[in-house]
This record gives structure tokens, C-alpha cells and sequence, in this order.
């Protein structure tokens, strides 16, 4: 295995995955070309920041030189007019490094290599998929292709897999073929603290690096944070200033709070409701004959595959908002209508889960869900975007929603 040392430089561009990074980046591609190579990754806004920053820079400057040489190649221009040869010199540069991550469509997140995204330019990427039949990840193929492809990292960790990821076994193949796994728990954060997701199926204990949000399922401020095995920790904490736009006080105390709040047996009773409602919501809807990726739900999330109603994900989401429900259009496996349109509809039940609503509710949920999209159809043959909702299947399902949420009041002693 490589020394942290080496390891640690990867890093900082596993971490360079975000929309802050592109123009962290921008900055520093300008500011090598002013400081001779040297490359300081931010761009303090007021004098007092910059102060602030200073001491970061200094750390940050022996580890960030390395790779300003790379990044000179590329120093004329901003990251989204780099050509795919530029792209080409910085991998070539940066050493060829290849990544391991779930495609998007199987349930993966874009910025776990997408080819669009900065993750899926700067590594040396490929995507794994799910079993055609079930859905799930099938871990013998994913062994198969990490020895074929022996990547630095694999990446696990999803935005739209119902289902439960065994991390020891995916620890297991990172440690076969010699690379570091790395898990975004972005989404299922709540569900390892609130310790619904034990044993295998927490990442903690198996991932060398652990990155979450803190604002999905943990239900605590806009933010995120990254754990990591103590040799790396040195190492991570360098990186990590890269990408921030400034230390927000307020932020810090609120994740302090939600962390706090994540220990309590309440947020446990959280975890596990969020859950119950989440099957719940799904067994109510393959009742009522709706198609759900892999068949149903283990965690937070329920993803609809719509196509079976002839609507893309685009028109099923539509058509649901003007009905009072929210959702969001997403990619099923093998999706023929692509990222945008898409064929599906992803739900999750935190949100409705800390206001309180429970089995009885999901089921009507999962009524007025198969109801809209029943009523629902494209405007002509060939449209994906534009559709034709009955009106007053529009109105009942409305008034539905709100009495609903009448019941479970979002502040029970604010008057809004
Ligand atoms: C798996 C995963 N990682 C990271 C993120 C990034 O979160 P955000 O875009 O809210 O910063 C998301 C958001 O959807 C996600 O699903």
C-alpha cells in the first residue's frame, strides 16, 4: 500500500470533487501562473480572511506545490474550457490515478466520477453498476472488475439505492486489489448514527475515509464532514480547507448541535421510524401496482421507475409538485431517457418522518402518488418534459396533502 504521504496527494483531488472546488481551482490555476507554481487554493475576501487563511496557506503550500506543475497545463483557461486533451495532460500529470465508483444510474452520486463532472475528468474513472435482474449490487462482479481495473480507490456510497451496502465486503475488495475505500454516506449519515446501519452495513469501521453531508438524514445544518483513519488525519485536515470558502462559526455550532441531537434515544427512534415509513410508503405503492427499483426499500429511499405509466421521470415529477407532493426525477439502471428527462422518481421519508407522520399516512402518500400518476399523461407521442395532469385529480390530491400536514404542524406553537 502506498505511504500516506502519497496517498494523501490523491486525496486532495478525491476531495476536489465539488462545485466549490471549480472555482477554488480557477483561482488556483490563475494564482500558479502570478506565484511562480505555487498554488494556494483560496481566495480570501476580505484582509481580515485573508489573515485568517494565511496559516492555512502555509501548511497548505508544500503539499499543493506538488501539484501546480500539473496544474500550470492548464493555467490559461477555467476548468470548464479545459478541452479533453487538457483533461487528458492534468490525469497524465497527476499520475494516471484511477477511481472505482457506482455509475449514476445504478444509484451513485455525480461527483463519484460522472464523466461530466470534475471527478470523472481528473481521475482515470469507471463506473460500477447493479445485477440487471435485481438491482443490487453484485459484489462478485465488482471484485471482478476491481482486479481487472486496480483502482486507487473505490468509492462506495449512493444518492438513490434503496437498498443496504455490505462495507465489509467492499473492504474486503479494496484491500484485495490494494486500494484505499473511500464511502460517501451523505444520505444514509442518520441512519449509522442513529444506528439502524450496524455491523456491515455501517461504514465507519470499514472505510479509511468516510465523507458525509450533514443536512440529509443527520438532519443538521448545509455541510459536511470527513472521518478518516488516524494516519490520514494529518493528511485530510491540509486538504480539506482547499475547497472551503471560509470557516463559518454559525455552521460549526449547529453541526456541534445536530451531533449532539444525533446521540440522543430520540434520534435513534428517528432512524428507525424513517425506515418503517420508508416501507411502509413502498409497500402501499407496489400495492397499488407501482414498479419500485430492486422491489421495495431497505433504507431512507423509495425510487418509482415511472416508465411503466409512459412518463419520464421529468413529467411524473412535474405532475406530482402540482399535486403537493415534492419530489425528485432520478436515473433507474440502465435509464433510456438519460440523466435529464429520466424514468424515475426518487422519494425519501426524513422530512415527513420528523414531522411526525407514520404507517396509515405513508399509505395514503403512496395513494395520492398512484393516483397522480395514473391521471397523468404526455402532452403528444414524443414529449418528455410536457404533460397532461386531470385537474381535478390535481385539486383532491392538494387538498389531501394539506390535511395531512395540518396534522403534524411544522412549529406547533408558531402561527405562520
Ligand atoms: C451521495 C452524495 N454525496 C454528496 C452529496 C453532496 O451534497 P450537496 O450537493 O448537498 O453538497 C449528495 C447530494 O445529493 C449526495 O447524494
Amino acid at each position: 500500500m502506498a505511504e500516506p504521504k502519497a496517498r494523501i496527494r490523491k486525496f486532495l483531488v478525491v476531495i476536489d470533487k465539488t462545485p466549490e472546488c471549480q472555482v477554488a481551482l480557477r483561482f488556483a490555476t490563475r494564482r500558479a501562473q502570478h506565484t511562480g507554481g505555487r498554488v494556494t487554493l483560496m481566495c480570501p475576501a476580505t484582509p481580515g480572511e485573508f489573515q485568517q487563511w494565511r496559516g492555512v496557506q502555509e501548511i497548505m503550500k508544500d503539499e499543493a506545490h506538488a501539484e501546480a506543475e500539473a496544474l500550470l497545463h492548464a493555467a490559461a483557461k477555467t476548468v470548464n474550457d479545459l478541452s479533453e486533451q487538457d483533461w487528458a495532460q492534468l490525469r497524465h500529470d497527476l499520475g494516471n490515478q484511477r477511481a472505482l465508483g457506482m455509475s449514476l444510474d445504478a444509484g451513485g452520486h455525480l461527483t463519484h466520477g460522472f464523466r461530466h463532472n470534475i471527478s470523472g475528468k481528473m481521475f482515470d474513472q469507471r463506473s460500477y453498476g447493479t445485477d440487471p435482474e435485481s438491482g443490487l449490487v453484485d459484489y462478485a462482479a465488482l471484485r471482478e472488475q476491481a482486479r481487472e481495473f486496480r483502482p486507487l480507490i473505490i468509492i462506495a456510497g449512493y444518492s438513490a439505492y434503496p437498498r443496504l451496502i455490505n462495507f465489509a465486503t467492499m473492504r474486503e475488495i479494496a484491500d484485495e486489489v490494494g486500494a484505499t475505500l473511500m464511502v460517501d454516506m451523505a444520505h444514509f449519515a442518520g441512519l449509522v448514527a442513529g444506528k439502524v446501519l450496524t455491523g456491515d452495513y455501517d461504514p465507519v469501521p470499514f472505510a479509511q475515509v468516510t465523507t458525509t453531508t450533514t443536512h440529509k438524514s443527520l438532519r443538521g445544518p448545509r455541510g459536511g464532514m470527513v472521518l478518516c483513519d488516524a494516519d490520514l488525519a494529518p493528511f485530510v485536515d491540509r486538504g480539506c480547507p482547499a475547497v472551503l470558502g471560509g470557516p463559518l462559526g454559525h455552521v460549526m455550532a449547529a453541526k456541534a448541535v445536530a451531533l449532539a441531537e444525533a446521540r440522543t434515544p430520540d434520534f435513534r427512534d428517528y432512524a428507525r421510524r424513517i425506515v418503517e415509513n420508508s416501507r411502509a410508503l413502498a409497500d402501499g405503492l407496489l400495492r397499488r401496482g407501482v414498479r419500485l427499483v430492486t422491489g421495495g426499500t431497505d433504507n431512507h429511499l423509495v425510487l418509482l421507475d415511472v416508465s411503466p405509466f409512459g412518463l419520464t421521470g421529468r413529467q411524473a415529477e412535474s405532475a406530482l409538485l402540482q399535486s403537493g407532493i415534492v419530489t425528485n426525477r432520478n436515473s433507474i439502471p440502465r435509464d433510456p431517457n438519460g440523466a435529464w428527462y429520466t424514468s424515475g422518481v426518487r422519494l425519501g421519508t426524513p422530512a415527513l418522518t420528523t414531522l411526525g407522520l407514520s404507517g396509515a399516512e405513508m399509505d395514503d402518500i403512496a395513494d395520492v402518488i398512484a393516483t397522480v400518476l395514473r391521471a397523468t399523461t404526455p402532452l403528444t407521442a414524443t414529449a418528455k418534459a410536457k404533460y397532461v395532469l386531470d385537474a381535478d385529480v390535481a385539486a383532491a390530491s392538494r387538498q389531501r396533502c394539506a390535511d395531512l400536514l395540518a396534522k403534524h404542524p411544522l412549529y406547533p406553537g408558531i402561527d405562520l
